[in-house]
C-alpha cells in the first residue's frame, strides 16, 4: 500500500524523504514523489517505477527545502504514471494520501461545478481541491483541512504542507495508520515506525478520526469531533539495521533463513521450555470449556495459517472451527453467538478486510483474539486479546516468517484449548509441546534442502502451470505453496487437496505440468501415494517433499524427492513451509522477477 513520510527539518529534507521512502518500499509501490517548500512556494519531483527514478529526477533538479512530504504510490484510482504520482499540489497546498476516498465522484462533480480543474485520475486530487478551494476562500490551512476532512468518506491517511508556511505540516488518519515522530527541533509524519526509524525512536500513533497539526516544536492532535487529545508516546526499537538485507540478495531470502530463530523466539514466548507446557503470555478473558465454536478470519497467507490451525483445534480440542477469508466474512453477516471466539490473523495488523471483520465480530459480542506481528497495529489495538508473533519486521512482500510464527502461536493456543477442555492429558500436552520445541532445529535442517531446490527451480521456471497437492495439514500448505509461487514468479499455480485430484484437476496433468506433492509420512501418506500414482500414470512429473521413511515407501517415480527431516506428524507444516518457500523464491530468482516487490502487490493492504 502507499507509504507516507513528512519532515519538518533543520537541513534540506529531500534526501531524508527518499531514504525514508526506501524503508517503505516493502509495502509495494509503482511510483513515488516528494514535495518541498522552496522559499515560499511548493515544488515537486515525481517518477513512475522504482525510487531510483525519483532519485535521478532529484539529481537532475535538486530540492533544497527543509519542509517536505514524500510518497510511494500503490495505484488504486488511475494508472501508475508519473502524472498520477503523489504528492499532488496546487500553488497553495501539497498532499500525500494512502487509502481510498469513497465519495470522490460526488465531490469531484461538486468541485468541478465550482471551477476546479482536475489533472489526474486519482481520488486524492479531490482532497487537494477541497483544501485548495477552502484556502482560496480565505481559510487558514488548519481551518481548511479541518473543514475538508469532514467532507471525506473512506479510508485515508493524509499529509499536507502549504505554500508560505515553512513551519507547518498537517496529518490526518481514518483507517490506514499514521505515526508522528518526535525529533529534536524537528518533527515527522510516517506510515509506520519503520519509515521513521532513521530519525527518531519516539513516536505516537494517530487514532481513527484524528488529525494533527505539527510545527518543529509542537504537536497538537485533535479527534474527529475537534477535541484536543493526547496520544501516548511510545519508544519504538525499529532501528536502521532492521531493514538491512544482511548478506542476502533479497529480503525474502533473509526472512526464510531467519525462521529457525524467530519461530524459536515465538515458541519461547508461548511455551515453558523447562516444563514443556503451554504458557500463553496473557490470560485469556474466557474459558475454552465454554467456547462452542471458533471462527478464524484472515487474508491470503495468513488465512492459510488459519486453515492449518483448524486441523489443530479440531483434533486437539474437539472444537468446531470455521475459516473465512476476511473480505467474505465481513459482508456475509455470519451469525456469531455472544461468547463465541473469533481469531484474526494478520502480519501487518492493518489489513482493511481483516480489521472490518474484527469490528463485526466485536459488535456481535464475540471474544476476539488477534494474532499479529505488529503490536502497535490497529488490529492489535482493537482486539480483546493480542497474541503477538515475534517474527520481527517482514519486509519482503511475500509473507514467509510471519506465516510460520503464526503457526507456532496457533499451535500453542490449540494445545492450550485441548488441555482446558479436557481433551488432552498432561502427557499429551508434554508430547505436543516437545514436538513444538523441536521445530526451530528442524526448520534449520530443512534449510539444507536449498541447493537441491535451487537446481529444481531452473526446471520449474520453464513451466506454465504448477500443481501443489497435500492432505490434512499439508493441504493448506499446498494452497500456500501455489500462492507463493504465483505471486513472486508469475507462474500459474493451484493448490488442491490431494483427494480432490480426480474430481477435476487431474484433467490438467501432462508431462509439462510439475506436481509438487507435500506428503510427510503421516497417517494419510498411503492415500497420497495413490494420488501420486494417478499423476504418474498420466505422464505427470512429481516433485515429492517427504521424510526418509516416506521416500523409501513411496512406490512412485518422482522427478525429484526432497527429503525432509523426520518429525512428529502434527506440526509438519511449519517445517515443510521452508522448501515450499525456497522453491517459489529460487524460481522467481531464475526468472529474474522482482522478488521482494512483486508487480501489483502491496505488503500492507489497507484498502478493501
Ligand atoms: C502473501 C501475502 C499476503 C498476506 C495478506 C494478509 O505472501 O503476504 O497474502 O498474507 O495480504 O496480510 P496481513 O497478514 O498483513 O493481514
Amino acid at each position: 500500500m502507499c507509504g507516507i513520510v513528512g519532515i519538518l527539518g533543520r537541513e534540506p529534507v529531500a534526501e531524508q524523504l527518499v531514504d525514508s521512502l526506501k524503508r517503505l518500499e516493502y509495502r509495494g509501490y509503482d511510483s513515488a514523489g516528494v514535495a518541498t517548500l522552496e522559499g515560499n512556494h511548493l515544488e515537486r519531483r515525481r517518477a513512475d517505477g522504482k525510487l531510483k527514478n525519483l532519485e535521478a529526477r532529484l539529481h537532475d533538479k535538486p530540492l533544497k527545502g527543509t519542509t517536505g512530504i514524500g510518497h510511494t504510490r500503490w495505484a488504486t484510482h488511475g494508472k501508475p504514471t508519473e502524472h498520477n504520482a503523489h504528492p499532488h499540489a496546487t500553488e497553495r497546498v501539497a498532499v500525500v494520501h494512502n487509502g481510498i476516498i469513497e465519495n470522490f465522484r460526488e465531490l469531484r462533480e461538486e468541485l468541478e461545478a465550482k471551477g476546479a480543474v482536475f489533472r489526474t485520475e486519482t481520488d486524492t486530487e479531490i482532497v487537494l481541491h477541497l483544501v485548495d478551494d477552502l484556502l482560496a476562500r480565505g481559510n487558514k490551512p488548519v481551518e481548511a483541512v479541518k473543514h475538508a476532512l469532514i467532507r471525506l468518506r473512506g479510508a485515508f491517511a493524509l499529509g499536507f504542507i502549504f505554500a508560505g508556511e515553512g513551519d507547518l505540516m498537517i496529518g490526518a488518519r481514518n483507517g490506514p495508520p499514521l505515526a508522528i515522530g518526535y525529533g529534536d527541533g524537528e518533527m515527522y509524519l510516517g506510515s509506520d515506525a519503520i519509515a521513521l526509524g532513521p530519525f527518531t525512536n519516539t513516536i505516537s500513533y494517530l487514532e481513527d478520526g484524528d488529525w494533527v497539526v505539527l510545527t518543529r516544536n509542537s504537536v497538537a492532535t485533535f479527534d474527529k469531533d475537534g477535541h484536543a487529545v493526547q496520544r501516548e508516546k511510545i519508544s519504538h526499537a525499529a532501528s536502521t539495521s532492521l531493514v538491512d538485507k544482511a548478506n542476502y540478495r533479497h529480503f525474502m531470502a533473509k526472512e526464510i533463513h531467519e525462521q529457525p530463530e524467530v519461530v524459536g523466539h515465538t515458541l519461547a514466548r508461548y511455551v515453558d521450555m523447562a516444563t514443556e507446557r503451554v504458557a500463553l503470555p496473557v490470560k485469556l478473558p474466557f474459558d475454552f470449556k465454554n467456547i462452542q465454536r471458533i471462527n478464524l478470519t484472515a487474508c491470503g497467507t495468513a488465512s492459510y495459517a488459519g486453515l492449518v490451525a483448524k486441523y489443530w483445534f479440531e483434533r486437539f480440542a474437539r472444537l468446531p472451527v470455521e475459516v473465512d477469508v476476511a473480505s467474505e466474512f465481513r459482508y456475509r453477516e455470519a451469525p456469531l453467538r455472544k461468547g463465541d471466539l473469533a481469531i484474526f490473523i494478520s502480519q501487518s495488523g492493518e489489513t482493511a478486510d481483516t480489521l472490518a471483520a474484527l469490528r463485526y465480530a466485536k459488535a456481535e459480542g464475540a471474544h476476539t483474539i488477534a494474532v499479529v506481528n505488529v503490536p502497535t497495529s490497529t488490529i492489535a489495538r482493537e482486539s480483546e486479546t493480542v497474541l503477538q508473533t515475534l517474527a520481527g519486521p517482514e519486509i519482503g512482500v511475500a509473507s514467509t516468517k510471519a506465516f510460520t510464527c503464526q503457526l507456532m502461536v496457533l499451535a500453542s493456543v490449540a494445545i492450550a484449548a485441548g488441555k482446558a477442555r479436557g481433551q488432552l492429558s498432561e502427557e499429551d500436552e508434554t508430547r505436543l509441546v516437545h514436538g513444538l520445541v523441536e521445530i526451530p532445529r528442524l526448520m534449520a535442517d530443512a534449510l539444507s534442502t536449498e541447493l537441491q531446490i535451487e537446481k529444481l527451480a531452473h526446471r520449474i521456471a520453464k513451466s506454465r502451470d504448477v500443481l501443489y497437492l497435500g492432505r490434512g495439514t499439508s493441504f493448506p500448505l499446498a494452497l500456500e505453496g501455489a500462492l507463493k509461487l504465483k505471486e513472486i514468479s508469475y507462474i500459474h499455480a493451484e493448490g488442491y487437496a490431494a483427494g480432490e485430484l480426480k474430481h477435476g484437476p487431474i484433467a490438467l496433468i501432462d508431462e509439462t505440468t510439475p506436481v509438487v506433492v507435500i506428503a510427510p509420512n503421516d497417517r494419510v501418506f498411503e492415500k497420497t501415494v495413490s494420488n501420486m500414482q494417478e499423476v504418474v500414470a498420466r505422464g505427470g512429473n512429481i516433485i515429492l517433499m517427504t521424510d526418509a521413511k516416506g521416500a523409501a515407501e513411496a512406490t512412485v517415480d518422482s522427478l525429484v524427492t526432497i527429503v525432509m527431516p523426520d518429525m512428529p506428524a502434527a506440526f509438519t507444516p511449519m517445517v515443510y513451509a521452508v522448501p515450499v518457500q525456497l522453491l517459489a523464491y529460487h524460481t522467481a530468482v531464475v526468472i529474474g522477477a522482482d522478488v521482494d516487490q512483486p508487480r501489483n502487490l502491496a505488503k500492507s493492504v489497507t484498502v478493501e
